[in-house]
């Protein structure tokens, strides 16, 4: 499949010495336990840019992200509405909203600005992860962690994290 710029220019920050090794999954029940574990690491105050094609796993990754907070209601992907917010009420965990965004129908990042979109690029005592990251990616601020999911069987699915 030919690359998007956006592929290639994600290809090119994650080759740098920053870069951790790609995580295989075998089934989305192993990235969702992925992502719980990854989400206990992160800090309030952070954006999570997911990138990778139409079914690489981002809504699945993201609901795993989710689980990983104690948010136990239903995680869907917020295609329609562009951005769903979940409070975190589990008192061990530091961070108090999880702010879960999708992209895919956002044109360019001058219409995801005019939504607000930079209220959730600075998320304070929340967490931001959005899917189609792509469509805003020269926006993202510095500490943003990148991960970017790929297709790599029917049932497998490469994941790749790097920090901006
Ligand atoms: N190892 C795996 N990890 C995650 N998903 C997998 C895996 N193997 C198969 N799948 C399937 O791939 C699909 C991933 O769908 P998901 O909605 O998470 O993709 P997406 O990247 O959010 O796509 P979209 O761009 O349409 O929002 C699901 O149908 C899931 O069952
Ligand atoms: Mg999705």
């Amino acid at each position: 499949m030919k690359k998007s710029k956006s592929e290639n220019h994600l290809a090119s920050s994650i080759s740098a010495d920053s870069c951790k090794d790609e995580f295989i999954s075998s089934s989305p029940a192993e990235t969702e336990d992925f992502a719980a574990k990854f989400a206990k690491k992160i800090s309030p105050g952070t954006v999570i840019a997911l990138f990778g094609e139409l079914g690489s796993g981002k809504s699945v990754f993201a609901r795993g992200f989710a689980r990983g907070l104690g948010i136990t209601e239903p995680v869907q992907s917020p295609t329609f509405v562009i951005v769903h917010e979940y409070r975190i009420r589990k008192k061990s965990v530091a961070v108090k909203f999880l702010f879960h965004l999708d992209l895919y129908r956002i044109e360019n990042a001058e219409s995801a600005f005019v939504f607000g979109m930079d209220e959730y690029l600075k998320p304070e005592a929340a967490i931001t992860i959005i899917e189609w990251a792509e469509r805003i990616e020269k926006q993202l601020p510095s500490g943003t962690i990148k991960i970017r999911l790929r297709h790599v069987t029917e049932k497998q699915r490469g994941i790749l994290s790097v920090e901006l």
